[in-house]
């Protein structure tokens, strides 16, 4: 439920230092739950993908600049407390590269409710092999369809954070239907929120997958449409996952990075 965000953001950051649980190790496992009910990303698939230390994902949207939810950070302000790991599906591969943060953003009038998006600035650039930014939507035009969401994130409603990066796909879910009374009743912000998640259930992120994107092909290559904000639980029937609508934020976002200098 959404009050218990920040708590299972915290839990979630102490989860990933105390236990970093291998997924099962051969790949030919066909069917074993992963994100929840996905399967394990190859490297260099999903080059924007970031790993942050307190136990969250992100997007690289720029050199200099990891995309997250609001949720996962504090405040705003100085802070050299973060690491962010890149190029690598493996969180414990030799070949990761690794920054740490010098700064955080955390969306103005963030309160637990909406708003859930958040800068975390690098103390250097980063590049190198199977590193990339997402470019973030600007527009309404791509907020349907299906959806490829990833990250380290739990494989099951309390399972241990993962060592290899998980990936999924899941369809779009209206405002209307999201917010129906068999699904969440309201609470969703229409405005600010997208929902994706199939009526079954079985597919989702969850605890440990936030601020990592939702994304979907565009014109020319993945865009970022979402950032993993909330749900009922994981992959439960009926309750899909709730993303921060990235398009609604994207002027906002865009001049918070300006601001920040990249
Ligand atoms: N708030 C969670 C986190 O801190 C993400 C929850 C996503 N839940 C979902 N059912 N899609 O990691």
């Amino acid at each position: 439920m959404r009050r218990w965000r920040t708590l299972l953001a915290m839990l979630a950051a102490v989860v990933t230092a105390a236990t970093m649980s291998p997924a099962p190790a051969s790949a030919a496992d066909p069917v074993v739950p992963y994100v929840v009910g996905g399967s394990r990303a190859a490297l260099g698939e999903f080059p924007f993908m970031v790993r942050l230390s307190m136990g969250c994902g992100g997007a690289l949207y720029s050199p200099t600049l990891v995309l997250t939810a609001a949720h996962c950070v504090s405040r705003t302000g100085a802070n050299t407390s973060i690491t962010a790991t890149f190029g690598a599906i493996d969180l414990q591969s030799s070949t990761r590269v690794t920054r740490k943060s010098n700064y955080v953003y955390r969306a103005p009038g963030y309160n637990g409710n909406g708003d859930d998006w958040a800068f975390i600035r690098l103390a250097s650039p980063v590049s190198g092999a199977n590193i990339a930014t997402l470019p973030i939507v600007t527009s309404t035009a791509y907020d349907s369809g299906t959806f490829t969401i990833a990250g380290w994130g739990a494989n099951r409603e309390g399972g241990a954070q993962q060592r290899y990066l998980l990936k999924a796909t899941v369809p779009f879910v209206s405002d209307s239907t999201c917010n129906s009374s068999s699904m969440y009743g309201g609470q969703v912000i229409a405005a600010e929120e997208i929902c994706a998640g199939l009526t079954s259930g079985g597919v989702d992120t969850c605890q440990g997958d936030s601020g990592g994107p939702m994304f979907r092909q565009g014109a020319s290559g993945w865009v970022q449409v979402g950032i993993v904000s909330w749900g009922d639980g994981c992959a439960r029937p009926n309750k899909p996952g709730v993303y921060t609508q990235v398009s609604y934020f994207s002027s906002a976002i865009r001049s918070a990075a300006t601001s920040l200098g990249g």
